[in-house]
Parts: structure tokens; sequence; C-alpha cells
């Protein structure tokens, strides 16, 4: 028997959870040919994984590379860090379906999270064709945003849905379903998706509920509303019949930092009662979104261009300060309350400014900090985007450990160097997954390598249905990620964002090495 790839030597961590052993892996062109101890056969290549882990490629369980893929279809940030395949469609945002005539609406919508998308298609179909003619590197499964489904159906207005819309939106949601995409996306506190009830969500859900499809919600609030907000995504499951999945779970301003628990609980209660609820966890007290949603939504209401035109308004400004400011000096929205030194500039099209925060910009144009803010984000058109110190150390760590929560970036795929999102975006694009593995693992010793590579491989596979992927087991999908468990480490940081992570020499992807050495 000769196979096309032997991984000898290694200590494979299967994804199941299941204790590690010693164990070769074989692999014959995409599929796991088998995984026991000392295999013998030959291979075209051997690859020796002395001192390595072996596990199954890292599946990101929250991301928006979808917005970068026209630019980055290499992946590079995500390939290095162990990433065989994203979850994307994230947040209420994807780039489709779009209707006729409303493809400048949709750029500018998607565009200040990764820059302009190219849009050639209308049909979700139509865009996974796109995707899949520039080959990116990783496997993909596709969400599709509720936002882009409003954009279609209904327009970036803020208003409920007529019944006519809701069928519409519904329909387009099956035919996405159809053409391959896996559930739909919300982001509650993003225009437009920000506008719609619980009962236009859960009559969605509900058109879905035949066809498997999930439910993946970043709630309505993370702050002063955690609860109610964590509340109405588990309601929507459960009236709509479908699985959810809470997006980065987190308690955002000190002031709510309290709530992590009472959720996690919910989370709990909710499983008891046979709700399939899951959330996926980044490893930073961090969060980073366009600055522009630090703007109260009914800012939003018609599009970025009505945005911008309420920013030349000195009474609209004055309305969204007497909404947003607290005590004179804390800016409060649906992200919770936090500091004008939190809140910092991550890409913007002036590189000076990257990295440094509200508070400094303000000493710097010798104006408030609120018009500081809303200058620039009309200076930018709204590309603009933040890194948002709103969390608490001891609740990531929390989220991270809890039972039934994942891994999940939400980040964009960038690569070092000229990438598509220059400055200083969020370290996550390159460093969630060793930072994991590294710090909450082997330093903070939160869970085991077992636990750990379960959370970014066969829990995910699961939530999402994946047969094929998330186990190392023979038959299913060469997607192997091996890394060194005594020096697995992110090297990214706010300050020095663009940097790969080390200890993670060989990623797999279907049946490619495309990580060699
Ligand atoms: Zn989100
Ligand atoms: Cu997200």
């Amino acid at each position: 028997m000769a196979w096309s790839l032997l991984i000898r030597n290694g200590t494979v961590v299967d994804g199941s959870g299941a204790p590690a052993r010693a164990a070769d892996v074989a692999v014959e062109g995409e599929r796991i040919a088998a995984v026991g101890p000392g295999l013998a056969g030959e291979a075209a290549r051997v690859i020796d994984a002395t001192g390595l882990m072996v596990a199954p490629g890292f599946i990101d369980a929250h991301s928006h590379s979808d917005l970068v893929y026209d630019k980055c279809p290499s992946a590079e940030s995500k390939v290095r860090q162990g990433v065989t395949t994203e979850v994307v469609g994230m947040c209420s945002f994807s780039p489709a379906p779009v209707a006729p005539g409303r493809a400048a609406l949709v750029q500018e919508w998607a565009g200040g999270i990764g820059g302009k998308i190219p849009i050639t298609w209308n049909s979700f179909g139509e865009y996974l064709d796109h995707l899949r003619g520039l080959g990116p590197t990783v496997n993909i499964a596709q969400f599709v945003g509720h936002g882009a489904l409003r954009l279609a159906a209904v327009g970036p207005d803020a208003r409920p849905v007529a019944p006519d819309e809701q069928r519409g939106m519904e329909r387009l949601l099956a035919e996405a379903l159809g053409g391959g995409a896996f559930g739909f996306s919300t982001g509650l506190v993003y225009a437009p998706s920000v506008y719609g009830s619980t009962d236009e969500l859960v009559s969605l859900a509900r058109s879905m509920a035949t066809r498997r499809g999930l439910y993946f919600s970043h709630i309505r609030g993370e702050a002063a509303t955690l609860e109610q907000a964590a509340e109405e995504a588990i309601r929507i499951g459960e009236q709509g019949g479908v699985p959810v999945q809470i997006a980065h779970v987190k308690a955002s301003g000190r002031e709510n930092w309290g709530k992590m628990d009472r959720v996690l609980r919910m989370i709990d209660g909710a499983r008891a009662r046979g709700v399939d609820v899951t959330g996926d966890v980044y490893p930073y007290p961090a969060g980073s979104t366009k600055m522009d949603n630090l703007l109260p939504a009914w800012m939003h209401d018609g599009g970025i261009g009505k945005l911008l035109e309420r920013l030349t308004d000195p009474k609209a400004r004055q309305r969204a300060i007497a909404d947003c400011l607290v005590d004179g000096e804390r800016w409060r929205t649906g992200s919770g309350g936090m500091g004008w030194d939190e809140i910092m500039i991550a890409t913007c099209s002036k590189p000076e400014l990257a990295g440094i925060h509200l508070a400094e910009l303000a000493r710097r144009t010798g104006k408030e900090p609120a018009q500081a803010m809303m200058d620039l984000v009309l200076e930018e058109r709204a590309g603009v985007s933040m890194v948002v110190f709103s969390q608490s150390e001891d609740n990531v760590g929390t989220a991270l450990s809890y039972a039934h929560t994942m891994v999940g970036s939400d980040s964009l795929s960038l690569h070092a160097g000229a990438g598509p999102h220059p400055g200083k975006p969020h370290p996550r694009s390159y460093g969630t997954f060793p930072r994991v593995l590294g710090v909450y693992c082997r330093e903070k010793r939160l869970f085991s390598w077992e636990t750990a590579v379960h959370k970014m491989t066969g829990m995910a596979a699961t939530k999402l249905g994946l047969k094929d992927r998330g186990l190392l087991q023979a038959g299913r999908a060469a997607d192997v990620t091996l890394f060194d468990p005594a020096t697995v480490s992110d090297a990214a940081t706010f300050a020095d964002p663009h940097r790969y992570p080390i200890g993670i020499p060989y990623v797999i992807v279907n049946g490619h090495v495309v990580m060699d050495g």
C-alpha cells in the first residue's frame, strides 16, 4: 500500500475530546486513510512528528473573512494558526444575496470591515461560484447575513417588515440554503439587522427548520441588556426549532462584567430543555468593529449616506451625545460603556492614527472626544475600524472554559506586509488559536489539550453538521494541524498585530501540505 503522506511518531489528539495517544496518521489523496500506532506502509512523503501533537485542522467557528477573500484568498493569517475551515457570514454580514440595483448599498454597508468587495452577483449561489473561483486555501462554511437579507428585501430603513417583505426574505433564505448556506446570522446591534423584531427572526428561523438551518447570533446587546439579549437568541432558536450559536460570548463594559455567569447558566437551562445552544469565544479582553457602530441605530436609518448626512448636522450630533455620553466621560452603546482611552483606532486612511486612543485623538485635535470621533467617522466616510477594550480577562477565561463554547476568532484573514487591512487591526486575526493553546491551555491550565483541540475542531463540526471534518479518523477529509505543545504561541499584539504565531510547523488542507515546516 502506498499512501500520499504518512505522519509518524506524533501524539494524536483526535478532536473528540478523547485522551491523546501515540499514533501515526496516513493520508491518501484528500482523505485520511488510517490512524493507529506503528502504521507500516510506503508513503510518497513522510513527516516526522516527534514531539508534536497531531490534530484535526482547526475550524474557526466565527470569522468575517468572506469580506476579504477577494484580496486575500490565501487566508494566510488563519492558515498559519492551523485553521483549515472558516465559518463566515457572521454578525448579519454576508456579501450575498444582493438585490438588482443594490450592489452599491451592500458594498458600503459591508465595506468598512473588509474594504470594498467587487460585487458581480445577485444570488447567493452566484456568489458561491465566485468564491470557488478565487480558490481560497481554506474550506468555507458560509452563512447568509440577516443584514444582507434585509437590504435585499426591505432596504436600509429603520422599520418593521411588511408581510410580503418577510416572505421575500424567507424566499431568499431558502434560496441561499439551497445554494449551500449553513443558516443565517444576525447582528442585532448593527444596521439594518438591528431593525428586525424578534417575531421577524422567529419566522425566519422557522422557515429553515426542516432543512436544519442554523441560527448564529450577535445578540441585541452585550452590555446593559446582555441577559435579555441572550434570552431572545435562545427564544428564537426554541420557537423557530433551530440550533442557536451565541456569537463571541462576552460581557461588555465593567458595570456588566458580573453578568457572565448568569448568561452561562441561561445557556445551561436552555440546553436542559433540549434547545441546542452553544457559543463561540475569542481569547482577548478586547473586541473590534467599525467605529460608526459607536453611533446609535437611529443615525444609521437609511444607510451610510444618511449617516454621513446626519453627522454634518450639529443637532443630530447633540442628540447622539445625549443618547450615549454617560457622566460626561464614558460612551455607552449596546456594546457597553467605554472610556475614550479604551477605544483604539485600528485602521483608517491615515496610517499615523492607527493605534491611538480616542482620548489621544481629542488631545491632538483640541476637540471634545465625541466630536473628534464623529469628525473621524465623517472624514473617513465610515471606513474606520476600532479595537475596544471593554471586557474582563477573568470572564474571557470563564467563557473559554465553559463546556459548550468553541473557538471563533471574529476576525478577517489577513497577511503580513501590504495586506487588505493595514494599520493596527485586532491581533486575533493572527493569534486566536495559538493563544488559546499557549496561554489558556499550557500557561493558565484552564483546560486540557484534548479539550482545547475539541473546542477548535470536533465541537464546531458537530454544530455545523460537518460529517467529514473535525475528527482525525479514517475516511474523513485530510485536514490536519501539527503543533508543538511546548512552544505553540501567538506573537501578534495590539501594538504589533501583523505577526504570525510560532510552534505550528505543518498544516494540511484536504491532503495538501499548505504550511510546510
Ligand atoms: Zn459580532
Ligand atoms: Cu463577528
